[in-house]
């Protein structure tokens, strides 16, 4: 008899105490296998508080770094280390050091996409999920630094109405649909609610009735009476609305909402990983330990509603 993939895959992770996190724009067949599907918030949380011994991060590079940041003494394993996010990538810790020293008394506040080392000279991070309740909890005379994504920093700027300095960071992947492409889903849907991921621009955002993280989106769904969706974020998300409402219909704003990165986990990466301890993340001792403080504020505060 074969063993399939899958069930090698639950062996190892039973034999080496593992437990598989994943992203909600993973496939589907990754977001099945795994022990928890979530937002970025909710996977920080998972990973602070898991007591397994291997995290399989089954994301992107910045989403196991911050597990690794908060879960030290765990091994955290990222099945292929190309997995990046290009958001992430588009600050480097010595721009938001030269930003810091345009704006001296300004607090920063980063998006968690980004790098280890710019969180270490952040004051806070947040996730999509709480950046308004982060920035409302600083100081209302305090100018601001939002760091990487202005679609974000836009969003919790108009919601909080404070003086923000926005880096000029996007989402490659968000800019994919447009607000044409978005009229055109609720022209043919009119019953539809369309939820939009903040990380989308201005003009997708404006034909959204809510600005939501992948994890409000599920919950969103669930609670409502709505029978109809269109979704304008990453396509992973689709396979776990649908799964979890089998009575409702889920249109995705474009069908090229995915991104390269997600995807680059498959089911055999996964058993490489747990295999061979495949790719070991790691944050030097002295920016993981700074990275924490602002971590901590992160994942101390949980949206509302
Ligand atoms: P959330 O799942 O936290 O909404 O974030 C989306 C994202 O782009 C992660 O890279
Ligand atoms: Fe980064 Fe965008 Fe991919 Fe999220 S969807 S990991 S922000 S590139």
């Amino acid at each position: 008899m074969t063993v399939s993939i899958i069930e090698k895959i639950n062996n190892l992770k039973k034999k080496k105490n593992a437990v598989i996190l994943a992203h909600n724009y993973q496939s589907a067949e990754i977001q099945d296998i795994a022990d928890f599907t979530g937002d970025s918030l909710e996977l920080s949380r998972k990973a602070a508080d898991t007591s397994a011994d291997v995290i399989v991060f089954c994301g992107v590079l910045f989403m196991a770094q911050t597990a690794a940041i908060l879960s030290p003494k765990k091994t955290v394993l990222l099945p292929d280390k190309t997995a990046g996010c290009p958001m992430a990538d588009m600050i480097t810790a010595k721009q938001l050091g030269e930003l810091k020293q345009k704006y001296p008394d300004a607090v920063v506040v980063c998006y968690v996409n980004s790098p280890a080392q710019v969180k270490a000279i952040s004051d806070y991070c947040c996730t999509s999920s709480n950046a308004v309740d982060i920035v409302n909890s600083i100081d209302a005379k305090k100018k601001i630094i939002f760091v990487p994504d202005k679609n974000l920093g836009q969003v919790v700027s108009e919601r909080t109405g404070r003086d923000m300095v926005l880096w000029p960071g996007y989402c490659p992947t968000h800019i994919f649909a447009t607000a044409d492409d978005v009229k055109k889903i609720q022209a043919a849907h009119p019953d539809a609610v369309t939820l939009a991921h903040p990380e989308c621009p201005k003009p997708v955002r404006d034909c959204a009735d809510e600005l939501l993280s992948t994890g409000q989106m599920l919950k969103y769904a669930g609670k409502s009476d709505k029978k109809e969706f269109i979704i304008a974020t990453e396509m992973g998300i689709i396979h776990t609305l649908k799964k979890q409402n089998p009575d409702k219909t889920f249109y995705p704003a474009s069908e090229k909402f995915i991104c390269p990165n997600m995807k680059k986990i498959t089911l055999e990466k996964v058993l490489f990983s747990l295999e061979d301890n495949k790719y070991i993340i790691k944050v030097p001792q002295d920016i993981a330990q700074k990275a924490k403080s602002a971590l901590d504020k992160m994942v101390a505060v949980l949206p509302k509603g």
